[in-house]
């Protein structure tokens, strides 16, 4: 590491909300909330990451009173019961001086049979029953009822995220789960009002943009993840141009987003030819609005495989002086750190004290002691 990394501890204003730096805790599913609800064990690990300086922690995918948004009982829900077990969340959090948004989750068709979830005997609800383009359906296409139904859940848990004293809300619009399942043209084959070209398959998360707002008004920071890749497929695109990217952003702004959090397997790879730009640095540039890089930040070896087998990887640690430059250049505004929290609680403190020799490589092991 030769560049100072002043970059990243500058404070940022979203909508209001001043960060004290940089570093956002990105959203990983735990598995650690039986019958989803988070216990003392999930504040006390989200407390540990907002105690050693990260900027903001966005939770665990946590998911929306619908009753097929879940796929497993061991990821927490944001309604009944767990609602008070996250107020702890957040009251911990903010003793320890951090901030902190939930990340709100709905699967759609993403329900693995393998797995416990509630309500396994209700279908999963998606816009075609399409789970992978290749695959037959799984299930029948949502009515526009349910669809209203979901965003009426969404509009619920953003109003108790704040009634619990949240920061803002986190949605989750990437990965081949719900929102991302409408806007992919490949498994979204609608005919009404909610597929069809670009503005019919964005509608659905528009809609329910534009009902949050409505509900906790404008000045509570709002963050969409989106991203181009599917758990589904790797190498599925939504936005094949800057423009057609431009075209769906643009509308979800519009609805009241205040920033993109533009989700990649590797940080540094460009988004399209011609330009270094990544996801981000087009969110941002096309937008106008904040947005937020992730993907291997300080780790030698990028995601690839999904789910559990993810876990299992060893990634030694890697340099962030190329991440230091773009974010010199306001490139985008925020950097999100998965794996690397994980695997040390301290890695933005060890980062701003330039402790670089003390951060711990991510592994297996790390793993089963820090979960
Ligand atoms: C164990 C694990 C669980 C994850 N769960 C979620 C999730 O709930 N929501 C989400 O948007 N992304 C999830 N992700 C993706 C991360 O937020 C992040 O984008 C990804 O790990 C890349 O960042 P990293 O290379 O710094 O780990 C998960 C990743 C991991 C490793």
């Amino acid at each position: 590491m030769s560049r100072p990394v002043d970059a990243l501890f500058r404070p940022f204003t979203l909508n209001g909300l001043t960060l004290p730096n940089r570093i956002v805790m990105a959203p990983m599913t735990r598995w650690q909330s039986p019958e989803g609800v988070p216990g003392a064990d999930v504040a006390a690990y989200y407390r540990r990451r907002a105690a050693n300086d990260c900027g903001l922690i966005i939770t665990e995918g946590t998911t929306v009173d619908h009753p097929v948004a879940s796929y497993s009982v061991r990821v927490p829900q944001f309604h009944g019961e767990a609602l008070p077990a996250w107020r702890r969340v957040v009251e911990e959090v903010h003793e320890a001086g951090g901030r902190i948004m939930p990340q709100l989750w709905h699967v759609g068709v993403s329900r693995h049979p393998s797995q416990q979830y509630p309500n396994k005997h209700l279908p999963s609800l998606s816009p075609s029953g399409l789970f992978r383009p290749d695959k037959p359906a799984v299930a029948p296409p949502a009515s526009r009822e349910e669809i209203r139904n979901v965003t009426d859940a969404f509009v619920s848990a953003a109003h108790a995220a704040r009634e619990l004293g949240f920061d803002g809300i986190a949605i989750h619009g990437a990965h081949g789960y719900l929102f991302d399942q409408f806007f992919w043209s490949s498994i979204n084959r609608r005919d009404d009002e909610y597929g069809g070209d670009l503005i019919g398959r964005t509608r659905f998360a528009v809609e329910t943009v534009r009902a949050i707002r409505r509900e906790v008004g404008s000045d509570f920071p709002l963050i969409l993840r989106i991203s181009q890749w599917k758990e589904q497929d790797y190498t599925a695109r939504l936005a094949h141009t800057p423009e057609e990217l431009g075209a769906l952003l643009t509308l979800l702004a519009g609805a009241g987003v205040d920033a993109f959090d533009c989700s990649q397997r590797r940080y540094w790879e460009p988004e399209f030819a011609g330009s270094s730009l990544n996801l981000a640095g087009w969110a941002k540039r096309l937008t106008g609005k904040p947005s937020m890089t992730v993907g291997s930040v300080g780790l030698a070896k990028a995601l690839v495989t999904r789910g559990d087998q993810a876990l299992g990887e060893r990634a030694e640690v890697a340099n962030i002086d190329a991440l230091i430059e773009r974010l010199e250049a306001d490139e985008f505004d925020l950097v999100a750190v998965g794996r690397a929290l994980i695997a040390d609680p301290e890695w933005a403190r060890k980062v701003r004290e330039r402790r670089f020799d003390e951060l711990r490589p991510y592994t297996a092991a790390a793993l089963e002691t820090l979960f």
